[in-house]
């Protein structure tokens, strides 16, 4: 099929990009796909909120960029975080337009939370469920607006560029174009084209490379999987945000409950196994120092403690408050047993955010033509070395924004798409055993928590290297004689991201934000990016 505009993914990112897009230009379509339900994403489990700077009287843009900077540890683009900061208002309120609620005071006014690294109360949040609210408003605008389609369960696997008309391309190619995708549709298994002049990649994190994660099970980092194969720009991949408080759960792997930082932001205290509130040890801004610093004197005291946790202590705090702004957190943990007037609540870092990722400009072009990427898959520069807390779904929603400029502005400028093949499967039979999968997948979420995690070697990257290499070929193997699956593409995108986690976390010979490595514990000289 062809479509006008074609959006990959139905997060934050995907769904405003499309609004605007289909807005703009009522009589052109617009095509969403996704690979589960709509609304199944990351955005819907942000819980804090977003970042912005609403309270001119208390706050400011240079505290918000200040802020940034420090956080992104001399690796952010001054000039995107500019961008992002300044043009964030006017964004959240096309948001709150599109029908998204946000928690107000007696007089009307919203009630501003903190968390880490921010320096003013200046994050929007709808209890402890932002983005379960956030998805819902867009969704529901899109699905009232005609010109958008939605194509649900059908999992993209490529895009699709000159490679597919049989040219050599290559990471030297300067002109590599996007002429749409080729997606799987996991109700016939049959791998069809979809065509557009113009492709939005929003494909999300990719948490699921992690034994343990606050990301749900679709965050398996393909587009920048798709996009490196492709022989696009990827960059900073290093850089993984570990949560530092994830809800631990004994024996639990993959998905972790998130216990949102707004729970420190509003007095929570980390505890270790011996009761001590043991982060004025590690910084001044103790437990609501960047997550970096967070995450990192959690593993320290986990290690020191032979503990696979440590606690978050809200004893202390007013419980009627703390119902009202965390009642999905109060009522998780009751389920579970635990009465946070009573007990303090077992906490484990879990793999949260992908820093790094397509390399974008500031218009959110990707260095393939008509080929853009927003939200969590990108890498626009606002980041640098580790996000500051609730600046991801700001930045999706800016960066969206941008795209959409850039893409209508072009849009009559770009030709039409050349005849593409169909896929070929030939040579490829029915699969016979599912646990070469599952298996190979448990084996890399292994490797990369134990070598790749929040401290870092060369030892152990090395380690993993060999690992993830045995796992690659074994997978290809697969790839090349089986029919494809939803799984079998996931893995084979995993191992691809895990790949680019540790190589770009073995060039970088320094310790910078959220790259930690004891045989560089310094920062180096040289301030740069590590493109792959
Ligand atoms: P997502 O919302 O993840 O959407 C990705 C979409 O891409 C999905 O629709 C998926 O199906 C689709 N997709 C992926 N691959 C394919 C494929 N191959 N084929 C078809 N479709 C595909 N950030 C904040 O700023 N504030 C917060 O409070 C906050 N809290 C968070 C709490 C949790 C528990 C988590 C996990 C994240 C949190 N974040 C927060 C981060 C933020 O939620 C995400 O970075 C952001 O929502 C990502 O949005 P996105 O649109 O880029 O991707
Ligand atoms: C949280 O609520 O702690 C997560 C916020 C974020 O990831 O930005």
């Amino acid at each position: 099929m062809k479509t006008d505009f074609l959006v990959i993914g139905s997060g934050i990112a995907g769904l405003t990009y499309a609004l605007k897009v289909a807005n703009h230009f009522p009589e052109k379509r617009v095509t969403i796909i996704t690979k589960a339900s709509a609304d199944e994403t990351n955005t819907k489990y942000a819980q804090g909120g977003v970042a912005v700077v609403n309270d001119l009287e208390n706050d400011s843009f240079e505290k918000h960029i200040e802020d940034t900077l420090i956080a992104g540890d001399g690796l952010c683009d001054e000039e995107i975080v500019e961008i992002v900061v300044k043009e964030g208002p006017a964004r959240v309120q096309e948001l709150i337009n599109w029908g998204a609620r946000f928690d107000k005071d007696a007089e009307g006014d919203y009630r501003l939370g903190k968390e880490g690294g921010h320096s003013e109360f200046r994050i929007l949040h709808h209890k402890d469920v932002t983005g379960k609210e956030m998805e819902r408003a867009l969704l529901e605008a899109a699905e009232k607006t005609p010109n958008i389609e939605f194509i649900k369960h059908c999992f993209v696997l490529d895009v699709i560029t000159q490679h597919h008309l049989g040219y050599l391309v290559t990471k030297s190619t300067p002109d590599i174009e996007c002429y749409g995708v080729y997606v799987l549709n996991t109700n016939n298994y049959r791998i069809e084209k979809v065509l557009s002049k113009v492709t939005l990649l929003a494909t999300g994190g990719n948490g699921q490379v992690y034994r343990t994660t606050t990301n749900p099970a679709i965050a398996t980092g393909d587009g920048v999987a798709m996009v490196y194969r492709a022989k696009g720009r990827i960059e900073n991949m290093e850089f993984i945000q570990f949560h530092p408080t994830a809800l631990y759960e004994a024996g639990k792997r993959g998905q972790a409950f998130l216990i949102t930082e707004a729970v420190r932001g509003d007095g929570g205290i980390l505890r270790n196994r011996a009761g001590e509130a043991f982060m004025e040890r590690y910084d001044a801004r103790k437990d609501l120092a960047p997550r970096d610093i967070v995450a990192r004197a959690i593993d320290n005291e986990m290690k020191i403690g032979g503990t696979e946790h440590v606690y978050l202590d809200c004893r202390h705090m007013d419980i009627e408050k703390f119902k009202e702004h965390f009642p999905n957190i109060n009522e998780k943990c009751l389920s579970i047993g635990i009465d946070v007037t009573k007990d303090m609540i077992p906490v484990a870092p879990a793999a949260h955010y992908s820093c790094g990722g397509i390399k974008t400009d500031e218009w959110g072009r990707s260095s393939i033509i008509n080929l853009y990427a927003c939200g969590e898959c990108a890498s626009t520069g606002l980041h640098g070395a580790n996000r500051l807390a609730s600046n991801s779904l700001l930045e999706a929603m800016v960066f969206a924004h941008r795209c959409y400029i850039d893409a209508i502005s072009r849009f009559d400028l770009i030709k039409d798409v050349p005849e593409i093949p169909d896929w070929n499967a030939e040579g490829t039979s029915e699969p016979k055993e599912m646990i070469l999968i599952t298996q190979s997948l448990k084996e890399l979420q292994q490797v990369m928590s134990d070598y790749v995690g929040i401290v870092r070697n060369t030892v152990r990257l090395q380690r993993a290297m060999k690992r993830i290499d045995l796992l690659f070929e074994e997978t290809e193997g697969l790839y090349q004689s089986t029919f494809v699956s939803p799984q079998l593409l996931e893995l084979r995108n995993m191992i691809t991201v895990g790949y680019l986690i540790t190589k770009g976390a073995t060039f970088r010979k320094e310790s910078r934000g959220l790259h930690y490595t004891t045989d560089y514990p310094e920062k180096a000289g040289l301030v740069q990016n590590i493109v792959l």
